[in-house]
């Protein structure tokens, strides 16, 4: 069934683990993820972020439709979640197609500019009943910048500001850059779990881990022992799809009906899911 995203975060911060999120682009993602979660016998989040919104020629209902009538039909609990929002028409569409929560992502302006865009942000979600969530510092790796550049130790976030951010803001979940990056195709991102306690510490919301497929097993299991309470996912899918295509292509040169390709790499993305949940919140 169709649920809120903050009723899942909710039981999972009580449970004391975390709500799996995956990054969603074409209608296989949306059932591999459904699929996945299913097979996990976990409740999902699936994520449409603002690129993938521009990819569909700017038009968010696409995907939210496909997304909605599969967590309607879903055997556990499914929230829709729109992800990195920068537009404002963007954020005002998301109601009305479905999503029970935000990511208002204005983390690139500096931070008297990311708060009061936050606040603004913050106080029209909770007017309509949308959980919103926000990040402060920087989580590399996104629209195609280095992967790697949240390493740099300017782009952490700090604890003390975001003590303050998040009182100010008003937002229910905070993203924190702590060593992740967006867009890693490889498992290599060192977690500062040193700062993630202090972080834990200083704030009462909900911490979200983005640029979770860089993130290695062990590594993702104690970001959410130390209180990551919703990992973001995304590239993994892609390098399970495009992987699968590629070879299954690969070994029938002669294969033209696409559900033939589509078939194999729904089931790579749906078995990466159920893999990584299990990781999560363990089989
Ligand atoms: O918001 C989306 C996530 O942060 C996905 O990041 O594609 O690197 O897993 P990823
Ligand atoms: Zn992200």
């Amino acid at each position: 069934p169709l649920v809120t995203t903050g009723e899942l975060i909710t039981e999972a911060a009580a449970a004391r683990t975390a709500v799996p999120a995956f990054n969603v682009i074409t209608l296989e993602h949306v059932e591999a993820v459904v699929r996945g979660a299913e097979s996990a016998g976990s409740s999902v989040v699936l994520q449409v972020s603002e690129n993938a919104v521009r990819f569909r020629g700017g038009h968010l209902l696409p995907l939210a439709r496909a997304a909605t009538a599969a967590a309607e039909r879903a055997g556990v609990p499914v929230a829709l979640h729109l992800d990195h929002v920068q537009d404002d028409d963007l954020l005002r569409g998301a109601p009305d197609a479905g999503f029970s929560s935000v990511m208002y992502d204005a983390s690139r302006l500096p931070y008297e500019e990311n708060l009061a865009a936050t606040r603004a942000a913050a106080d029209w979600a909770h007017a309509r009943g949308l959980w919103i969530e926000a990040e402060l510092g920087q989580v590399g790796g996104k629209h195609g910048a280095p992967p790697l550049d949240a390493h740099a130790p300017g782009a952490r976030t700090d604890p003390g500001e975001a003590r303050a951010f998040v009182a100010d803001s008003g937002v229910d979940a905070l993203a924190v850059a702590i060593g992740s990056a967006h867009a890693m195709t490889t498992r290599t991102a060192a977690l500062d779990h040193a700062l993630l306690k202090r972080l834990r510490a200083a704030l009462d919301v909900p911490l979200v881990l983005h640029g979770s497929s860089g993130v290695p097993d062990g590594e993702l299991r104690a970001a959410v022992g130390g209180g990551i309470a919703k990992v973001n996912i995304g590239t993994a899918l892609n390098i399970a799809l495009t992987g699968a295509v590629r070879q299954h292509l690969a070994a029938h040169p002669g294969t033209v009906d696409p559900r033939h390709w589509l078939a194999v790499g729904r089931e790579a993305m749906a078995g990466t899911v159920t893999r990584l949940i299990s990781v999560l919140v363990g089989p």
